[in-house]
């Protein structure tokens, strides 16, 4: 049954080459105060429905008297959440028709016990590349453990996190994996967990569910062991090899929620969540999120009440760095959830190849499995353009040859169609910037794609100019040091969250992570992203628990992490301070964070931005000293790089991707510089702060972190507070980008201008009207009125209740959106909920509103609106 007036539509406006026009959000016939619709990637015909606290009839009756009322409902119940921290179930509803199945919702709504009602959205998979790699004698260097005292941990303090649970939600476990303790059950490592999704879930269909976590996809089905690489991490352990887990002994659950393929539905997340919580996980580690910087739906909202509960409930920020600022994504955006960002280890492993002009065998990285030896040549006859076999007519005749080519521009899947296509049999990319070799991803390549560091690719271009170059890959693996080690990674998502909270929190090693794969798919590899960060902090936060105790204590546990994070540099030959809005308060050290005896608190600071300033700018910490020596703090400020999210003069409020950074400082005052603390006391510290002068219409978000040095370094260790704020008010950013909104057709093209007449033939779908837009800045609230093309009245919405929605990026397919019109509308004239009624024959204007960012939706100055031009309805 068709639910939804508007339609994910396939656009190709002029310049924008490949622009998918995506659906916002479906236009449900329903307005109603408890229906909350949010975001993107609607699934059709699913809700979470939310009853009352202790109403533990609802389901039962909640079934029978739906379909007593409809009797031709198929009505479906997808999961029950019979809980205390969110009391409710899932449910599909089919088999009626438009008008019926809005009654059917209706008539949910009206239900006394009934809170709200949410449309469930699919959740996509986390994007990794992975590289299988072998273990041999290598694995001791190539662990980060140095990198954040987890090998102190190991050696010093003998923590291994035995004992300790942590539940992980992800793609399943290959338990049989020797690293991972060979079974499931009591007594092995993996004890605990559930399979909510079944190998052919894809977030759209029924999951089949099992008590069996094991992922038991194949290599031929593209899984991609994402949750076994995961738990390797957090509680991996090999003694052949010495692969060494941050927490080897810690005691594993496994929620699956992914099949082999495909998305998961927020309520099946929601359940895996309830169901880490009641098997009593002393941490839930999830590697999951959305991009979308606001904090909705109630899958956050799960995970906010069980942060509540005391649980560190560990989320990935987001792998989106490159897209620029406010990329951390929900649910890892929940305030008391912790958001971790990604920080790249210090030495990779790679395998060898010789270029028939260079002497040493130089090292490269791939996701491919057969990779061909031959002669290579020059891929694009502009090579180094920066948008190198993006345009296939810049590719000369490859037959028989592989090809040499630079980064950047377009994906490495589009490079390889053009190199493909050219006759290529297989092709390195050499990375931009001076950068180390890379695994390109490239899930749809024909043909093998391998990536090489940017000095090697020069110098295999002076081998393919001076004659014949041949190169022959080899299966040796070595360890290289990484350029990046010890920095951020760039993909790893950056605040804030869009309510200008700071998010992330803290970060973890996520860049280039050697870890488990199920044996399907060669037992061993590498990966990147924030989804291997998380569980790091997991794991860390695992032995914790052990050597300090405070289980079901997130906070005091954050405070003791985030206090003593260390904070690392901007960039390789930029020794400023990184801003905590990539690093949060800096890459965990878990040594310190057992050790330290001095707690200051909130760990964070968020002065927020210009219009908020005087209820932000003065905030008060609090500094305990729960240790046994009297111990003197000085209390100063280091500023960090400050977040320059726009350049106006080159892309006016077009967020950069990746982000931009100005060398802006915040001043703060200080109402004590200096603190003397004995054992047992504590005291407080205002801090005021004076923002840089700088133009408020750059939105520059400057931070830094409050230091509190410790007189004797002996007896007590600094503790550090991030803070951040923003120069301007985000209320000011326009939502719409130039030369957006307009008018068209479902295909996004022509453009109608306000001058010219559009005709809607109801009978004919290619004429159906289609607002396209493209939002510079989120906006929490979107709306669509119908007026009336005389009066210029609105006679009701047409669309209604759109909340919560991301802004636009470069990406193809998140380029621009589109709310197409069935010619239907909610009249305004009866206020209760009401059936979508088609409009009569006649001229109309369409009125599209949006909230502007952090805006009172009271005050009409805070919408930005549009309005097409006339539009006629024939029937
Ligand atoms: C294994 O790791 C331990 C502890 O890090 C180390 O002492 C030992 O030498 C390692 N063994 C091998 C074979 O690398
Ligand atoms: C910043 O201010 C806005 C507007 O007052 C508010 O909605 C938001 O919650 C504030 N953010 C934080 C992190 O306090
Ligand atoms: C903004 O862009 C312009 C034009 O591309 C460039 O010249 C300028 O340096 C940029 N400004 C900053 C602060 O990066
Ligand atoms: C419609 O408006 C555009 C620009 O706003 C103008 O160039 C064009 O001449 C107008 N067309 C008519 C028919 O008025």
């Amino acid at each position: 049954m068709k639910r939804r007036s508007f339609s994910v539509i396939p656009l190709f406006a002029a310049g924008i080459c490949l622009a998918v026009l995506v659906l916002v959000a479906p236009s449900e016939a329903i307005s109603h105060p408890k229906y909350k619709l949010s975001g993107n990637d609607i699934v059709p015909n699913r809700y979470v429905v939310e009853f009352d606290e202790g109403d533990s009839k609802s389901a039962n009756s909640f079934v029978h008297s739906v379909q007593s009322k409809f009797k031709k409902a198929k009505l479906h119940i997808a999961q029950e959440f019979e809980h205390n921290l969110f009391n409710g179930i899932s449910f599909g509803l089919n088999g009626l028709d438009e008008k019926d199945h809005t009654e059917a919702l209706k008539s949910i709504l009206d239900k006394d016990n009934v809170r709200a009602v949410y449309p469930v959205r699919a959740i996509p998979r986390p994007e990794v590349n992975f590289e299988k790699a072998s273990t041999k004698d290598k694995t001791p260097t190539l662990l980060p453990h140095a990198m954040t005292q987890v090998d102190r941990v190991h050696s010093e303090l003998k923590k291994f996190g035995k004992g300790i649970k942590v539940g992980v939600i992800d793609t399943g476990i290959d338990y049989l994996h020797p690293a991972l303790g060979g079974g499931f059950g009591k007594g092995f490592k993996v004890q605990y967990g559930y399979d909510l999704a079944g190998n052919a879930y894809t977030g759209y269909n029924n999951p089949v569910q099992d008590s069996d976590p094991l992922d038991s996809c194949t290599a031929e089905s593209g899984a991609s062991g994402h949750g076994t690489h995961v738990s390797g991490i957090i509680a991996g352990y090999d003694e052949k090899t010495n692969f060494t887990g941050v927490a080897p002994q810690a005691t594993l659950g496994m929620w699956r929620v992914f099949g082999c393929k495909g998305s998961v539905g927020s309520d099946v997340l929601i359940k895996a969540f309830l169901m880490a919580y009641d098997a009593g996980m002393d941490i839930i580690s999830v590697s999951i999120g959305e991009k979308n910087a606001w904090s909705s739906g109630p899958d956050t909202i799960v995970a906010q009440r069980i942060a509540e509960k005391g649980i560190p409930f560990i989320i990935s920020a987001g792998n989106a760095g490159s897209e620029g600022a406010f990329t951390v994504g929900m649910p890892s955006t929940a305030k008391d959830v912790w958001s971790i960002a990604s920080v790249d280890n210090d030495f990779q492993l790679m395998k060898k190849f010789k270029a028939s002009s260079i002497a040493e065998k130089l090292g490269y990285s791939t996701s491919s499995t057969k990779l061909v030896d031959g002669e290579i040549v020059i891929g694009d006859k502009n090579i180094g353009s920066g948008t190198d076999a993006c345009n296939p007519s810049n590719v000369p005749d490859l037959t028989g040859k592989l090809a040499l080519i630079q980064r950047g521009g377009c994906t490495f899947d589009v490079k390889a169609a053009s190199i493909a296509g050219a006759g290529g049999i297989g092709v390195i990319i050499y990375n931009t910037n001076n950068g180390d070799a890379f695994v390109p991803s490239n899930p749809s390549a024909t043909i093998p794609v391998v990536g090489i560091s940017t000095k090697d690719g020069l110098a295999i271009l002076e081998g393919i100019k001076a004659g014949v170059e041949t190169i022959k890959f080899d299966n040796e693996e070595a360890l290289y040091p990484v350029t990046t080690g010890n920095l951020v990674s760039d993909f790893s998502s950056v605040g804030a969250s869009y309510q200008l909270d700071l998010k992330p929190n803290i970060a973890g090693i996520g860049g280039r992570v050697f870890s488990t794969l199920p044996r399907f798919l060669g037992s061993w590899g590498i990966m990147s992203g924030t989804s291997m960060a998380a569980p790091y902090v997991s794991g860390s936060v695992a032995l914790f628990i052990e050597a300090k105790g405070y289980k079901k204590n997130s906070q005091i546990i954050s405070q003791q992490f985030k206090n003593h994070a260390l904070k690392l540099v901007h960039a390789k030959g930029n020794s400023a301070i990184q801003s905590p809005l990539l690093q949060g308060a800096g890459l965990v050290q878990v040594y310190d964070a057992i050790a330290g005896k001095v707690r200051v608190s909130p760990t964070q600071i968020s002065f927020n931005d210009t219009s908020s300033f005087a209820k932000y700018k003065t905030q008060t910490l609090t500094i305990i000293n729960t240790g046994k020596a009297r111990t003197t703090f000085k209390v100063v400020n280091e500023p960090s790089i400050a977040v320059a999210p726009y350049n106006r003069t080159a892309q006016g409020y077009a967020t950069l991707a990746p982000t931009g950074f100005s060398n802006a400082k915040a001043k703060l005052t200080f109402s004590k510089t200096s603190v003397t603390l004995n054992a047992g006391q504590k005291t407080t510290v205002r801090v005021t702060v004076i923002p840089p002068k700088v133009n408020p219409k750059d939105h520059i978000m400057y931070g830094g972190y409050i230091r509190f040095k410790a007189g004797n370094q002996k007896t007590a260790l600094d503790v550090t507070v991030p803070y951040f704020g923003v120069v301007g008010k985000q209320r000011d950013l326009p939502l719409f980008d130039k030369d957006y909104p307009y008018l068209s057709d479902p295909t996004g093209t022509p453009v109608f201008l306000k001058n010219q007449t559009y005709t809607y033939d109801r009978s004919n779908t290619k004429t159906t009207p289609t607002i396209v837009y493209r939002l510079l800045t989120p906006t929490a609230k979107f709306d669509v009125d119908v007026l009336n093309a005389k009066t210029k009245k609105s006679i009701g919405k047409t669309l209604t209740d759109s909340t919560y929605i991301p802004r636009n990026t470069f990406a193809t397919d998140n380029f621009m959106s589109g709310v197409s019109w069935d010619a239907t509308y909610v009249p305004s004239s009866i206020s209760d909920i009401q059936d979508k009624v088609p409009v009569p024959s006649g001229t109309y204007i369409l009125n599209l509103r949006a909230l502007k960012l952090l805006g009172n939706p009271k005050d009409p100055k805070d919408w930005e609106t549009y309005q097409t031009g006339p539009i006629v309805v024939k029937n």
